[in-house]
This record gives C-alpha cells, structure tokens and sequence, in this order.
C-alpha cells in the first residue's frame, strides 16, 4: 500500500488518480489545512476504485503510528505542506514548522514501522538564482531566496543525511519546475484560496470573468518578449514522473534527484496568447513593474530524469491551457459548489 501525503491537494489528487489506476492500494494523509475531501471522492469517481483517508498531520507521531500500524504501507510519496512563498515572507516559522518539521515526523515514524521508501516533492525554487540556462540537477543548490525555498533546501540535505547515516533508506528528490493543468476529465484541478499567485490560475480567471485583467510582471527582463519565461509542466506529465520515480526508488537503495520539467521555456505572454487561442477567450492584462524575487527565467535540463527513470513529459502547452480551461469551466468555484456541470460547458 502507497501512503501520499498530502493527497488531497492539487499535485497529490492526481498522483492518487494514477496510483489507484496502476493498480496499487492507496492511503492518504492530510491535514486538509489547504484542500477539500471533495477531491478524494472526486478522485475515486475518475479512478472507480475507492482509497483509504486518514485526516490528520504528518506532525502527529501518535497519529503517524496508528496509521502505520493499522495499513501495509511500503512506499511514501510525501506531497504535505505549506506552499506559498509569498506567505512564507510574512510567516516564515509556520513554514519551516510545517515543512521541515513535517519530514522529520514522517521519516521518524516510517523508520520506527520499518519503511524506509520515499518520494519528497521538491523544488526547482532549490537552486535559486542561476546564471545559465538549462539547469541540470548537478548545478549548485544556491540560497534560495525565501522561506519556502529554504525549508525545501533543508528537506533535501535532512534526507540526504538520513541516507548517509542509514543505507536501509531508498529516497527520491523530485524538483518541479511550474505544474500546470488539470486531469483530462476537467473533475479535478487546482483550486487556489483568494486571489490566485501563479500565472495559469491567474490567467483562467481572468478569462472567466472572475479576475478584471492580469498584471504581468515586467517586461523589460532580457528574453526575448521581455516577460518572465518558465517551464510550465502538466500535472499530469508530472505525476506519472512520480509512478516512474516510485519504481527506480523501490528498486535500489541510497538517494537520487531528479527535475521534472519539459525542457521548454514559454513567457507570460506566450502563456496567455495560447490560453486565448485555446479558450476563445480574451485575457486582458497589463504590465507592471517586476515582481520581488523573480528571475528572468527558469527551465530544466529534463535528460536525467530520461535516462534513469525512462520518464520524458509528453503533454504540449495546448494540453495545459485545455485542460486548465476544461477544470474552470466545469468547477467555476473549485471544490466549494457542486457546480460541474454549468452552462460554460468544457
Ligand atoms: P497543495 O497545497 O495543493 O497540497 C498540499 C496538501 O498538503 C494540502 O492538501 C494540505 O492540506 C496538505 N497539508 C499541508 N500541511 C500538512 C500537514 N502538516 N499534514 C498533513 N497534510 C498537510 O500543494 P501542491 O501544489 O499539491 O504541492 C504539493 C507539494 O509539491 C508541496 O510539498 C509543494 O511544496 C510541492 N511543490 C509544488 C509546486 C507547485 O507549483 N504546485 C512546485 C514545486 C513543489
Ligand atoms: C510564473 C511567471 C511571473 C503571476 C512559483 C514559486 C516556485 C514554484 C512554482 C513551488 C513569472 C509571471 C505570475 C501573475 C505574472 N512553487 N506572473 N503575473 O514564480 O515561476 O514559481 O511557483 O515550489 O517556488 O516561486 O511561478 O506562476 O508565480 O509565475 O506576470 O499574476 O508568471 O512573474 O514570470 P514562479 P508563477
């Protein structure tokens, strides 16, 4: 049985999809702190198989031990956490609590029940400012510059000390480069609190109706529109680089990282001409002055992950922006309404 951390949010309900249809037993953890159960019954309606939910924290030892004492578990993919560098700023413990803290409980508690397989969810983030595109995971992790990105830094070199100090453990560090998309039936998706901070979020609402306009930030980087280019990979592309992952990781001991992206870079406004073309929506925007932090731009020399997980994203950038559009058309509030089926049609 797979446990999944943070199975309920965004990127862990659709790993779940594609965990119950390869066939594996699954159980998630989560605090629902950020995510609804409404995606794990959604989940088991596109999976037509039903899977195990225990809501709870992964900073809850005794919570930790009932659940490895009452499920078979033999791999843990761990998606929990806190994820918004702008919050990260303004609450930094919180983050490092939750995230540092998080692993720490999680690995303790699958060293006591004998576990010692496990996928983290990392981060391009980790390698901070970096001057030369594409970036291969063999580049220097530089200080990221945020709270977020620093407890997923300290994640990495806690887990790498583990498998230093134990060669039992058996561990993969995944850095995701920008998750996009939704699954290809639009029943689940991203589905941020407020006023979304990513770019596709942002633009899908726009489109809606329920954001004004988008504000792109700068356009004076030196690309070659001017705005921000980055490596939009699909959720779904994504999570089978996690099923690909799972069965390099059970198959050996010691730890490996891997970057999940395409390749491929777009800008802001490479992002919205194809949501346009692909909605039949128009998406209004203006620019403004850069955002604190940005980099130019940020795309992944995706040959690792090739040539040791036999993994490579397929989707194209038409399948993100159809599938983001097919998700907000279907769910114009996300999980909060059963509003599926309205008359935007996908
Ligand atoms: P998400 O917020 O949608 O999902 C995280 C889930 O973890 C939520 O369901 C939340 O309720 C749960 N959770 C949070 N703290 C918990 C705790 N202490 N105990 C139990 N459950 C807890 O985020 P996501 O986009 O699905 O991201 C999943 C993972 O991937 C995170 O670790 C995130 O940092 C990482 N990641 C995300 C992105 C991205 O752009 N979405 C990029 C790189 C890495
Ligand atoms: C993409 C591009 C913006 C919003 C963040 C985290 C990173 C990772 C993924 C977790 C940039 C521009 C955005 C808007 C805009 N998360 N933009 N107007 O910043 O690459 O990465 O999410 O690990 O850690 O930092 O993603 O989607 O916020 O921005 O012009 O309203 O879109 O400047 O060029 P980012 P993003």
């Amino acid at each position: 049985m797979i446990l999944v951390t943070g199975g309920a949010g965004y990127i862990g309900s659709h790993a779940v999809v594609r965990l119950l249809q390869a066939g594996y037993d699954v159980v998630v953890l989560d605090s629902l702190e950020n995510s609804s159960v409404e995606a794990l019954s959604r989940v088991e309606s596109i999976a037509r198989r039903s899977l195990h939910f225990i809501q709870g924290d992964v900073r809850d030892q005794s919570c930790l031990h009932d659940l490895f004492a009452s499920c078979d578990i033999d791999f843990v993919m761990h998606f929990a956490g806190l994820k918004s560098v702008s919050e990260s700023l303004v609450k930094p413990m919180i983050y490092f609590d939750n995230n540092v803290g998080g692993t720490l409980s999680l690995c303790q508690a699958m060293d006591k029940a004998g576990v010692r397989k496990l996928i983290f969810s990392s981060s391009a983030t980790v390698y901070g400012n970096v001057p030369a595109m594409a970036i291969h995971e063999g580049f220097p992790t530089r200080e990221p510059t945020n709270p977020y990105g620093r407890s997923k830094l300290m994640n990495e070199e806690i887990l790498r000390d583990l498998v230093s100090a134990d060669s039992r453990w058996s561990i993969g560090l995944l850095r995701y480069f920008n998750p996009v998309g939704a699954h290809e039936s639009g029943v689940i998706g991203e589905d941020p609190n407020d006023i979304p901070c990513n770019l596709l979020p942002y633009i899908s609402q726009v489109a809606i109706g329920r954001m004004k306009m988008l504000s792109v930030y700068g356009n004076d980087y030196p690309t070659p529109d001017g705005t921000g280019v980055r490596d939009y990979i699909h959720v779904m592309d994504l999570v089978d680089g996690h099923l690909c992952a799972m069965q390099t990781v059970q198959s050996r001991t010691g730890i490996g990282v891997w970057n999940l992206g395409t390749g491929r870079g777009y800008s802001v406004l490479e992002m919205v001409r194809a949501f346009e073309r692909v909605s039949g929506r128009s998406v209004p925007f203006q620019i403004v002055p850069r955002r604190q932090g940005d980099v130019a731009e940020c795309w992944a020399d995706p040959v690792k992950a090739e040539q040791e997980l036999g993994w490579k994203a397929r989707r194209t950038l038409d399948d993100m922006m159809a599938d983001t559009w097919r998700w907000q058309c279907q769910n114009l509030n996300g999980y909060n309404n059963d509003d599926r089926f309205s008359s935007f049609g996908g």
